[in-house]
């Protein structure tokens, strides 16, 4: 399928949605309008494919979608497709289709499947960093990390008002998988106390001792933002319940960190991407994904965004201590 001129193109949102997944949807079809392709929607991401669950797609399918939370395409992870046969299915539904090529907005995963879409079927794709985690290579922010960030906030903000006048302990539990972005940005502009992410040590006689010298100096609440991939909120509220005999509270913020309008950033981020995959793919390329660097947009290979993230995207020292300082 390499050698073909473009003229078709399907779009797919795939793996767990993210806010901004409308945005880059509405930019690929008014961009790939606005040059002549044609476009297709692909329903439920790579379940959708194997089931040819496809649609057409013209300007006025992405009417008011901008500022919707979710993702108008659907979007699922499928086990299917992991198999052997569930590829060749997706493969034969894009033959009879004629897509060109296919633009694939999702998380790691998710481009994890356009590798093999694109390596061992030789379909072209392009892949646009959709996934709150923030968790590619190569790219500066995901599309959603930004609106999910504000959405922890959100609850941080309101969280410590209800933990200063009772003078609790609260712990947060946030999204990212192992990636401690969430944690360490919303840490820091909620002005935690504390933050557990991913490779860290958990210190338990160290939090509690934090605390009990913290209190005694005056301080009136005390709230940790501890990440998915460290820990759970309600275990670690009863060990340092034990510990400081001080009454924790916990809660697991959950999906509530994957919906809503997005944000600003998120908008723009979504809007220039999807523009951007468009003319990528117009001018050859293929097998890569859009990130972001300072402000420009670039090209990064599926094996770099994917496998390359923790080199990229190490815990942010200098942050994690600023979070620390500022809050003691
Ligand atoms: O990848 C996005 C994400 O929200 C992760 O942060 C989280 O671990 C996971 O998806 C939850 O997946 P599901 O929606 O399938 O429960």
């Amino acid at each position: 399928m390499f050698d073909k001129k473009i003229k078709r193109i399907g779009i797919m949102t795939s793996g767990g949605d993210s806010p901004g997944m409308n945005a880059a949807t509405r930019s690929i079809v008014r961009k790939a309008i606005f040059e002549g392709l044609e476009v297709r929607g692909i329903l439920r991401g790579y379940e959708g494919l194997i089931n040819d669950e496809i649609i057409e797609m013209n300007s006025r399918s992405v009417s008011n979608i901008l500022s919707r939370g979710g993702t108008i395409l659907k979007t699922a992870r499928s086990k299917e497709f992991m198999t052997k046969d569930g590829q060749k299915k997706a493969v034969d539904v894009i033959k009879k289709n004629k897509l060109d090529a296919i633009v694939i907005n999702g998380g790691n995963g998710s481009l994890q499947g356009a590798i093999t879409l694109e390596k061992d079927w030789r379909v072209k794709t392009l892949g646009l960093p959709g996934t709150i985690d923030n968790d590619l290579g190569h790219t500066d922010y995901t599309i959603g990390s930004h609106t999910s960030v504000d959405t922890v906030l959100d609850a941080v903000d309101k969280i410590r008002d209800t933990v200063s006048s009772m003078e609790r302990v609260y712990i947060i539990e946030v999204m990212g998988r192992k990636e401690p972005y969430i944690a360490v940005m919303a840490g820091l502009a909620g002005g935690a106390e504390e933050i557990l992410v991913p490779g860290m040590e958990l210190d338990i006689e160290q939090i509690s001792s934090d605390i009990v010298s913290a209190k005694k100096k005056g301080k009136r609440s005390w709230i940790i933002i501890v990440s998915e991939g460290f820990s759970s909120a309600q275990l670690l509220a009863k060990r340092i319940e034990n510990k400081t005999e001080y009454e924790v509270r916990s809660i697991t913020l959950g999906h509530v960190q994957r919906g809503g309008a997005p944000n600003a950033p998120d908008r723009i981020l979504a809007s220039r991407m999807g523009a951007y995959a468009v003319d990528a793919l117009l001018g050859g390329h293929s097998g890569k994904m859009v990130g972001i660097k300072g402000d420009k947009l670039h090209l990064v290979s599926y094996e770099k965004a994917c496998f390359d993230r923790m080199k990229d995207k190490e815990l942010n020292k200098e942050l994690y201590a600023l979070t620390k300082l500022l809050a003691s």
